[in-house]
């Protein structure tokens, strides 16, 4: 049992106070973390724990400095004339290369006889046998270069001087180097795509988080910003774009900015433009193809829209005078807040009417919205080290709803982020082997364990509790705090502190937040209606698994909570203690506005299950499907019985609404991932139908058998669930629906509008699967020729459904050749082989048998590594496949695993808590589901 916070009255008094501080917390949450971080420190016991579980090649102090994955602070850089001169044609070897110049000039904040700047893969020119040049800004004597060498394992290079440089004066040091234009999709990269037959090649780059290093030598670490001077050469029929405004190559001083910001990009693309009332130049690039196509308008037209509202939400100008949007044909992550040149995939960027779903235009508007976020927080503002990276991920993730919702406000789109963030991170964060929020510095140091957070957790736990923070202060007062003076703020945040009444209640946000920060999980609020007692406790999946990471809160939150009985709204309360008993309906986290889960006394359950079933308007649609996500988890935690998670989907056969239909299918969908290859099979299939066919004709009348396309973006969502879930559970209309479809196009190839781009993610798969090699040769032949990315990855997606071992062999193999499938979708490609039943043992077999190439290729800097483990490993449920894991860890010991490190590690766990889940609930579950399917 957890702990119970008593308040003695409304926090409303405080609310103002707390506002203020809005700001301190958000900005100032760096500043704070150190103090918090130092107090860890002194801990040793939680110091222990964070190391074992995140094995590290951390150099000890007694290391040379160069052996530190961290740079001495003796340098400080101010500015770089960086000149690139990427070649778009192979050399004589076949290779493609670039070659570069560079001059930085530095200050020394303390003497030192060493220069250190990283570098990676790239080869120096010499001088006087030494890699660079050194000379300084003011004329005094200037120490000369004693030696000079590379250092592979800390990507640096490394120079030792005669003698001392002197503190405050400034040097500039000079190199030339030649890398490789390489299809790694890392550093400076290339780009190919076919245009007419013409094979066309970009050089286009990604530099977050360590990768500028690779495209020159640089002070790669975020707060080491600069001015840079950039110049780029290239063909005369080319060309160049960069963070500034082109002055022909030659660009404008950058503003100071970090490394991992900037962007180079010499292509053969074209744009469309429009300027803003304020003068802000504003960009969409692309194919020529693409873009003559009409691809880009979209993006154009909402990106304005967004810039404007976030000048008036951050209340500060757009702090550039031109935005370039480029959408790539190779892009390893969705997109690339690049200060002024934001790169994105194709399917994030670009969107065709006829072609495009609902579910792809919305992609566009949150992707667009989520890097602008950037221009100003993480941009303007940037995190000291990457371990607060969730600050910069979790406001972007946050604030993109907010910025797609102004573009457009039809859509209802806030409300989605309780599906694809809150819910989604939910199930990570109950692992014992989560992490906190915010790490300590000293935990991340290598590549690898900087691309390791770009996880989950950052950005939607980071969403979620930001979101949670603006819920409880009220949207205005939340952005009001971001938009004031940081120093004006750091005074109110001690008054803040003075003024608030004490009582066990949270004295500042500050207090709120570091226990939603600074340790990991969340809790699971436990209303008993009986008695009146409110509690907490730390939700576990698993609740026999060890939590070893301690917490200096000792896993108690300060709760929010708001609620509303009988469909009242009450007033809310930092975790409540009221008498909530009577003999009507509770229920807690009202929209789920705040980051936990709730549980309740049985009778409280089982008013609520009537509640639905006799009307389940009376409950708001976030909450409805509230209930059923945190019933089934609270199922898998053991807390209630199985069967109890059944019944709150019984009212489903009445529900029409998206979200809480989503939640139901995404809950079902784990009953299919454990049961899919047993006897439970036949049962969960025909209780399924049972829910999912009065859906599918309440759409089948909405569209006119299926002619027309609601109108609402929810209800177009929701049309794709019916059809999906109701061919999936086999129902004839259905399958002869699509099959008809299907083969109208396979006779017609060049017109495929019979098929709304809205249903054809489910159309194809299931088409595929229902079909054999012809229907899969047919897809594979109309994704080679797809001239719109969204319908490629569509096609792409479809392939992974057939039922054909050899087939999906085949395709896996495909993976591995960048002529077939491209690099930036081959891990998504296997995973997606994964998720069909009869396709995962053979990715499991293709991922052991090929684990050193794909380390190789990925495992370094891929956003997606991670994912790959996770996806493999979603059925795991039985102890053979739990050994299976651990021989792969055990023989892969030498290669490594990068920046899935940790995916593996809660891949075991969530196979141990599966293979008890499953031996523990299966009769249950069989019984109940005989009982109701018949
Ligand atoms: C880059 O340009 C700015 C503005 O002209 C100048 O102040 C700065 O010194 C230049 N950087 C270098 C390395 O010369
Ligand atoms: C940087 O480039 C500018 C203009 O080309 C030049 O005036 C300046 O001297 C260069 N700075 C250094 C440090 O070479
Ligand atoms: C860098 O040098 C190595 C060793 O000489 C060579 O194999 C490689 O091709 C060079 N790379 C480039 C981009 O010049
Ligand atoms: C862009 O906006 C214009 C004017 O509002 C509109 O006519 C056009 O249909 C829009 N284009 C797209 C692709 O949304
Ligand atoms: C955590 O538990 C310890 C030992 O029970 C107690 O001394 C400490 O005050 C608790 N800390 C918090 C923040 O509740
Ligand atoms: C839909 O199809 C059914 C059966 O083919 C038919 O009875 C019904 O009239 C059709 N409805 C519409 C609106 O076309
Ligand atoms: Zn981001």
């Amino acid at each position: 049992m957890g702990k119970v916070y008593y308040i003695s009255k409304n926090v409303g008094l405080g609310l103002l106070v707390l506002a203020l501080s809005a700001l301190v917390t958000i900005v100032a949450l760096s500043i704070a973390y150190d103090k918090e971080r130092s107090k860890n420190r002194s801990r040793p016991e939680e110091q222990a724990a964070v190391n074992s579980d995140t094995p590290d090649p951390t150099p000890v102090a007694s290391k040379d400095p160069w052996d530190q994955y961290r740079l001495p602070s003796a340098l400080v850089p101010t500015t770089y004339n960086v000149t690139l001169w990427p070649r778009l044609k192979p050399d004589a070897n076949g290779h493609y290369i670039f070659s570069g110049l560079s001059d930085v000039v530095f200050t020394c904040h303390q003497a030192t006889d060493l220069v250190l700047i990283h570098a990676n893969k790239l080869n120096f020119t010499t001088f006087n046998g030494h890699h660079a040049l050194l000379s300084d800004l003011s004329g005094a004597r200037m120490p000369t270069i004693r030696k000079s060498w590379l250092v592979t394992e800390t990507e640096y290079l490394a120079l030792e001087l005669s003698g001392s440089l002197t503190e405050g004066v400034s040097y500039i040091l000079h190199t030339e180097f030649q890398g490789e234009l390489s299809d790694t999709l890392e550093g400076f990269y290339r780009s190919e795509y076919l245009e007419d037959g013409v094979k066309k090649v970009v050089a286009t780059s990604q530099m977050q988080p360590t990768f500028a290093r690779k495209a020159f030598p640089c002070f790669d670490e975020p707060a080491m910003k600069a001015v840079f001077n950039v110049t780029v050469i290239h063909d005369r029929d080319k060309v160049a774009l960069s963070n500034a405004r082109e002055l022909v190559t030659k660009f404008e001083p950058t503003a100071k900015m970090s490394t991992y910001l900037l962007a180079f990009i010499v292509s053969d693309f074209s744009y469309i433009e429009s300027t803003q009332q304020n003068g802000v130049q504003v960009r969409v690039w692309a194919r020529r193809k693409a873009i003559e196509a009409g691809h880009g308008d979209y993006a154009l037209n909402i990106t304005g829209k967004i810039l404007q509202f976030y000048e008036r939400y951050y209340d500060t100008p757009y702090p550039l005078p031109k935005t370039d949007q480029v959408a790539l044909p190779d892009f390893q992550a969705g997109a690339m807040e690049n200060w002024g040149l934001v790169t994105y995939r194709e399917t994030a960027l670009l969107h065709d009417p006829n072609k495009s779903s609902a579910g792809n235009k919305q992609r566009v508007a949150s992707v667009i919205a989520h890097e602008l976020a950037h221009m100003w927080f993480g941009n303007l503002v940037t995190m000291r080290w990457w371990n607060d990276l969730w600050l910069n991920e979790g406001f972007a993730s946050y604030v993109e709803y907010l910025g797609a919702d102004c573009a457009e406000p039809q859509w209802n789109i806030k409300d989605q982020i309780v599906l694809d963030d809150v819910q989604q991170v939910f199930s990570l964060d109950a692992l014992a082997s989560s992490h906190p929020l915010s790490r300590r510095e000293d935990e991340v140091n290598t590549p690898a364990q900087i691309s390791g957070i770009f996880n989950t957790i950052s950005y939607s736990k980071g969403a979620a509790v930001l979101r949670m923070l603006s819920k409880f202060l009220g949207e205005r007062v939340f952005a009001k705090g971001l938009s004031v003076t940081f120093i004006l703020l750091l005074l109110c945040f001690s008054q803040a502190a003075e003024d608030t009444p004490g009582l066990g209640i949270p004295r500042t946000i500050h207090d709120i937040m570091n226990r939603w920060t600074l340790q990991m999980g969340f809790p699971v609020v436990t209303i008993n209606t009986k008695t009146g007692l409110v509690t907490q406790q730390h939700f576990l999946v698993d609740p026999e698994s060890v939590v070893d990471r301690p917490s200096q809160f000792n896993y108690t939150w300060f709760v929010p909570i708001k609620w509303m009985k009988t469909g009242v709204e009450q007033r809310q309360y930092w975790l409540l203690h009221k008498t909530v008993s009577g003999v009507n309906w509770v229920l807690a986290n009202t929209n789920v506005s705040g980051y936990y889960r709730v549980n309740y006394d049985m009778d409280n359950w089982n008013r609520l299950i009537s509640a639905l079933e006799a009307n389940h308007l009376t409950i708001p649609i976030i909450n409805r499907a509230q209930i059923i996500d945190d019933a089934f988890s609270l199922t898998r935690a053991k807390m209630v019985d199985v069967t109890l998670a059944f019944r709150t989907t019984k009212y489903l056969s009445k529900e029409t609404q998206y979200i809480p239909w989503k939640a139901a299918l995404g809950n079902l969908y784990f009953y299919y991932l454990m049961f899919e290859r047993t006897e439970v099979y036949g049962p969960l299939q025909a209780y399924t139908r049972k829910l999912i066919q009065p859906l599918f004709e309440y759409f089948t009348k909405m569209t006119h058998n299926w002619t027309t396309v609601p109108e609402a973006i929810t209800d177009q969502y929701n049309q794709m669930n019916a059809i999906g879930m109701s061919c999936a559970v086999g129902m004839p209309a259905c399958r002869d629906l699509i099959k008809s479809w299907f083969k109208r196009w396979m006779d017609h190839p060049e017109d495929n509008l019979r098929i709304h781009p809205n249903l054809r993610n489910a159309v194809y798969c299931i088409a595929v699967e229902l079909g054999g090699a012809d229907e899969w040769d047919f897809v594979w032949r109309m994704f080679k020729n797809a001239t719109l990315a969204s319908e490629a990855s569509r096609l792409r997606s479809a392939l992974a459904c057939t039922k054909v071992p050899w087939l999906l062999n085949r395709y896996l193999d495909y993976t591995l050749d960048p002529t077939k499938i491209r690099k930036q979708d081959a891990l998504s490609t296997i995973t997606s082989v994964a998720h069909n039943v009869v396709g995962m043992p053979l990715a499991w077999n293709f991922v052991r048998a090929q684990w050193k190439q794909l380390y190789q290729e990925y495992g370094k800097g891929s956003f997606a590594f991670p994912g790959l483990i996770s996806g493999i490993t979603t059925r795991f449920s039985t102890e053979f496949e739990l050994q299976e894991l651990q021989r792969f860890k055990e023989d892969n010991q030498e290669v490594g695993f990068g920046s899935a490190t940790q995916a593996l590690e809660q891949a075991m766990e969530r196979t141990s808590a599966q293979i008890k889940w499953v031996t523990e609930n299966k009769d249950r579950v069989l019984d109940w589901l005989s009982g109701e399917s018949l």
